[in-house]
């Protein structure tokens, strides 16, 4: 048996910590077992290190494996264990291809913690079975972004849908800048959807851009798609069977309530929302591709959400390691994880 510990990040945020390790845990097994491996239990154990996550194989891990695994969300540093308990430094080839930083610098209220977005993603690209070869993540009520940018720095292509324009035109501005500030190439286009009748639906915004000017003129570029509209009509913006994974933190109904009475859109319950915009979701993702929601339990219950999906031809995932990620984030918001894969 081979053993390894992975140390946690301690850039963590604090509160969320003890939880963020728990959690973890689950996530690392999914990783692990859409890899193929067999490993023993994934759990936090105390070997000498501030806090570390400790798992046996029955195989030597190969670097891709190691690649993978320095992609989840508390990963810090990983060492194989050796005899007499020696921690053994390993170097696993870097996963991102653009800067971590890409997630980590905005900051504003509503905005997902990004360690825990990337848990999500991680979630969706492990349950997902779609083998597409470059595969595309899409929030389809994706805020100020995110999670498309923790899909750039995993070197996915991404695509977004948010109602509210003015986020839609932060995170365009954010983007471009952070590609010039980098000296990404990158390439810009303006884009209009329209529907039936040539009406409007949405105006949208294309971005080409890599991590190195060999990429890019080898047409490995990543592509970015946001488009300000409402989710429930994202299958009229976005082609079918489009994307292998969707990402969501659905509006909590705290913050992101509308204040304003006229605007029901934003004001309907996080089940009502789904109820609607889930026949359009669910043809835009490719089939055998997974949905990954985090939601508020005071607000709407998993099981209320196991109960949609089973209804719409989901197939829920009910077993470990894709539930048990309940946990606290304030006294409003006691935050869960909801995955389905489409049949
Ligand atoms: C919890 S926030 C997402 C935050 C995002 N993950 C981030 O870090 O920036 C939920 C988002 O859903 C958006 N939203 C609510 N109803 C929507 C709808 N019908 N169509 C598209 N987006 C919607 C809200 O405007 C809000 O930005």
């Amino acid at each position: 048996m081979f053993q390894y510990a992975i140390l946690a990040n301690p850039g963590h945020n604090r509160i969320y910590f003890d939880t963020a390790v728990k959690i973890a845990c689950s996530e690392l097994k999914a990783i692990l077992d859409s890899m193929g491996l067999t490993v023993t239990e994934v759990t936090e154990k105390e070997i000498g290190l501030p806090a570390a996550l400790v798992f046996e194989s029955e195989q030597e891990l190969n670097e891709a494996q190691l690649t993978r695994i320095s992609a989840s969300s508390i990963y810090y540093a990983i060492f194989q264990v050796v005899e007499g308990g020696l921690l053994k430094p390993l170097q696993p080839t870097p996963f991102n291809t653009f800067p971590e930083s890409m997630s980590q610098i905005l900051r504003y209220t509503g905005k997902t913690n990004e360690q825990f977005t990337r848990l999500m993603v991680n979630l969706g690209l492990s349950a997902a079975a779609t083998n597409s070869e470059q595969k595309c993540l899409m929030d389809p009520m994706c805020g100020k972004g995110t999670t498309l940018y923790e899909g750039l720095i995993q070197g996915l292509d991404v695509m977004g849908v948010e109602i509210n324009a003015k986020w839609v035109q932060e995170t365009q501005t954010f983007i471009v800048k952070y590609m010039k500030n980098g000296r990404f190439k990158h390439k810009v286009t303006k884009e209009k959807r329209t529907g039936a009748g040539g009406k409007k639906v949405a105006d949208g915004f294309a971005l080409q851009a890599a991590h190195s000017k060999e990429a890019f003129a080898n047409d490995q570029a990543q592509s970015m798609k946001l488009y300000a509209a409402d989710t429930r009509i994202i299958n009229q913006i976005v082609k079918k069977n489009s994307c292998d994974v969707m990402v969501s933190d659905l509006p909590y109904g705290v913050q992101h309530g509308s204040k304003n009475a006229k605007d029901t859109k934003m004001a309907r319950s996080p089940l009502e929302l789904l109820e609607e915009a889930l026949p359009a979701w669910k043809q835009v993702l490719k089939p055998k591709g997974a949905i990954v929601l985090s939601f508020n339990e005071f607000t709407l219950k998993w099981k209320q959400l196991a109960e949609l999906f089973e209804s719409q031809g989901f197939k829920v995932m009910d077993e470990e390691p894709y539930i048990g990620y309940l946990h606290r984030v304030d006294q409003s918001i006691n935050r869960n994880i909801f995955i389905a894969v489409k049949p």
